[in-house]
């Protein structure tokens, strides 16, 4: 059993999502059943399952905040959701911050790799296992997501999907805008990095503006906090829930 991972923490009502997503964003039902199959039929999960394995058995221990390591991950079922939004909205340009080991980038990539099309370009400030920082450098409140020694973020993702990706190594609160003066418009946002309300809003604000109309801007962790939430009744949009803390919006 992997016990870091949220794959095993939390089940998700797959039923009653199944049901709100068909009737909300997918064509129909047989729609989103038909990208669930395709994902169970490549052999992604079963790669991620033995990475997520193999960092139950090396990494132990805690933080310098006192917090256990964690994978950190968006989860098996949250992430054949996110790849069965992308199968169908077909991004040319995804964004996401956050990147850790790298399971939600590989569930995009496998997607844009079905697409024949589209690019990953993901932000990540990570923390390394067992690494002495200075105090400031992560947000007080992260908890304990990190990579293991000598591993560089995002190294579960298998080597064949890393064509369509670009790493960006720095705080979003730098890099995002930096990239976004870049790229001008993008279709799919992704946020899994800094969960503090200003972040998440902050985050929010600079990806809505160059998201395209009838693109998606997804974030995680969105009980955390409300930043999420007023940013979409601000903008009066719906939320789409996949569980508690899994949440999109559509431009
Ligand atoms: C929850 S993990 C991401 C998990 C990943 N999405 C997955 O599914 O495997 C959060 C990551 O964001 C990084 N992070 C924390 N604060 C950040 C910041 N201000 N800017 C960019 N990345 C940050 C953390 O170090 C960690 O690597």
């Amino acid at each position: 059993m992997v016990k870091n991972s949220k794959t095993e923490k939390k089940s998700l009502a797959t039923e009653r999502i199944d049901f709100n997503l068909s009737r909300d964003y997918f064509t129909d039902e047989q729609e989103l059943l038909r990208y669930k199959k395709e994902f169970y039929q490549s052999n992604l999960r079963e790669q991620l399952k033995e990475k997520a394995e193999e960092f139950s058995q090396k990494v132990r221990g805690k933080t310098q905040r006192g917090y256990d390591f964690e994978l950190a991950d968006l989860g098996f079922e949250q992430g054949i959701y996110l790849y069965s939004i992308l199968r169908k909205l077909k991004p040319e340009v995804a964004v996401e911050t956050g990147v850790c080991n790298g399971f939600s980038s590989a569930f995009i990539l496998l997607a844009l790799e079905k697409n024949h099309f589209g690019k990953l370009y993901s932000l990540d400030w990570p923390e390394v296992a067992g690494v002495t920082y200075e105090e400031e450098r992560f947000w007080r409140g992260k908890r304990g997501a990190v990579i293991p020694p000598n591993q560089e973020p995002g190294w579960v993702i298998p080597v064949e999907l890393k064509s369509r990706w670009e790493l960006i190594l720095g705080r979003t609160q730098d890099k995002l805008p930096e990239l976004y003066a870049e790229l001008n418009q993008i279709d799919f946002f992704l946020h899994d990095s800094e969960h503090s309300y200003e972040c998440m809003w902050f985050e929010c604000n600079c990806s809505y503006e160059v998201l395209r109309s009838s693109g998606i801007m997804m974030f995680d962790d969105i009980s955390w906090n409300c930043a999420f939430q007023n940013f979409a009744q601000k903008k009066n949009k719906k939320i789409f829930y996949i569980g508690e803390d899994l949440g999109f919006l559509i431009k």
